[in-house]
């Protein structure tokens, strides 16, 4: 293609635009165990990745979505495997569904059991190994997808010692040109600065360390009985995304658990927002009704449960529930894109950027 072939397209009566929600999917646990023993007896990869990832069928651009912006991927290893080391400018959440191995991000290694959760972020060195006696099964989401449509998913294979030393070693560098020592001239009342490069060189650094939520610490937060007075559904907050409450940069897990014998009401009205929901159901049994869709689910499934912009809401049978969210909600704060629609008759609020949702005692429900 030459450098001088565009198009014009017509920009004008932009307004209303209307938005298309992707149609919800469930992926039955069947299903992913199926796959699970697939990859299991399928020969070893050359780098030890037994993986597969779930792709919504909508997702036709080659961007491997299970949502727009969102990848889920199944991971498998057999006792004793690892994988070769990988860096990649995605972020990533891990969820341990069966078994126990070791993750090594950087120079941290952690023992990750079934139903922790962990961090994976950019761009830091990462391998796992089986340390366990049965299958290491991990679901993995990341941002991966977004960054192939931007066209700049960087994934390579790595050594994490000389990665580590590389970034060491010095060069004839002038330390004194950074942006403590660049203009930084206010030139309106309201705020407008001009400030010089080295501004977008030289950016402050936020430490992000990989983490593990321990499913054996995080579950003696959740409610288990009625009355215990703990919480329904708890943050895993990393640090590092400040008020942006993430798990990652682009997105927030979340647990929840649903007491049994405590089954919901009659179904009602959902809410909507603009980030996508993710629940991994890993006990009980209830439904979703995502734009007036019911899906019925159980342990083990896999839901598109919240669709950008779709109307859902949750409901558990007696037998409560135990599930996983993850929403890219951190994305949509930082893009400054995350709107949420808590009642249909009520406003429709920039998560953010003006006052949210006040007493809200206990959120709706997952996701
Ligand atoms: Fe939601």
């Amino acid at each position: 293609m030459t450098a001088d072939v565009f198009n014009f397209v017509d920009g004008s009566h932009a307004a209303p635009a209307p938005i298309q929600p992707w149609s919800p999917i469930l992926v039955p646990c069947e299903a992913i165990e199926r796959e699970i023993e697939r990859l299991a007896d399928a020969p070893r990869p050359e780098d030890g990745r037994r993986s597969t990832l779930i792709v919504h069928p909508l997702c036709t651009d080659g961007s491997l979505g299970f949502g727009p912006g969102v990848d889920v991927t199944i991971n498998v290893l057999k006792p004793g495997e690892q994988t070769r080391a990988l860096r990649r400018n995605s972020n990533q959440i891990e969820f341990c569904i069966r078994g126990s191995g070791t993750m090594y991000v950087g120079h941290n290694a952690q023992p990750f059991n079934r139903w922790d959760v962990a961090s994976i972020p950019s761009m830091q060195p990462y391998y796992h190994k089986n340390t366990g006696n049965e299958l290491w099964v991990r679901l993995t989401y990341s941002n991966a997808p977004l960054l192939r449509k931007l066209a700049v998913h960087w994934v390579d294979y790595v050594d994490p010692v000389q990665i580590r030393s590389a970034a060491a070693a010095g060069e004839d560098i002038n330390e004194n040109i950074n942006r403590s020592t660049a203009p930084d001239i206010q030139i309106s009342a309201d705020g407008a600065r001009l400030r010089g490069y080295e501004f977008l060189t030289d950016i402050q650094v936020v430490e992000n360390k990989p983490l593990v939520w321990p499913w054996e610490t995080v579950s003696q937060a959740l409610s288990f009985e009625k009355g215990d007075e703990k919480r329904n559904i708890m943050l895993l907050y990393n640090p590092a995304t400040g008020r942006r409450n993430g798990t990652t940069h682009s997105f927030f897990a979340t647990l929840f658990s649903r007491q049994k014998g405590n089954p919901s009401g009659p179904i009602g009205r959902g809410h909507k927002h603009s980030s996508v929901a993710i629940n991994y159901h890993f006990s009980g049994r209830g439904k979703s009704v995502v734009d007036n869709v019911v899906v019925p689910w159980k342990a083990g499934d896999l839901l598109l449960s919240g669709p950008s912009w779709s109307e859902h809401a949750h409901y558990y049978d007696h037998e409560g529930a135990l599930v996983l969210t993850v929403q890219d909600h951190p994305l949509h704060i930082g893009m400054e894109s995350l709107i949420w629609q808590e009642r249909m008759d009520g406003p429709i609020l920039n998560l953010g950027s003006e006052d949210g949702q006040k007493g809200y005692i206990g959120p709706r429900q997952a996701g």
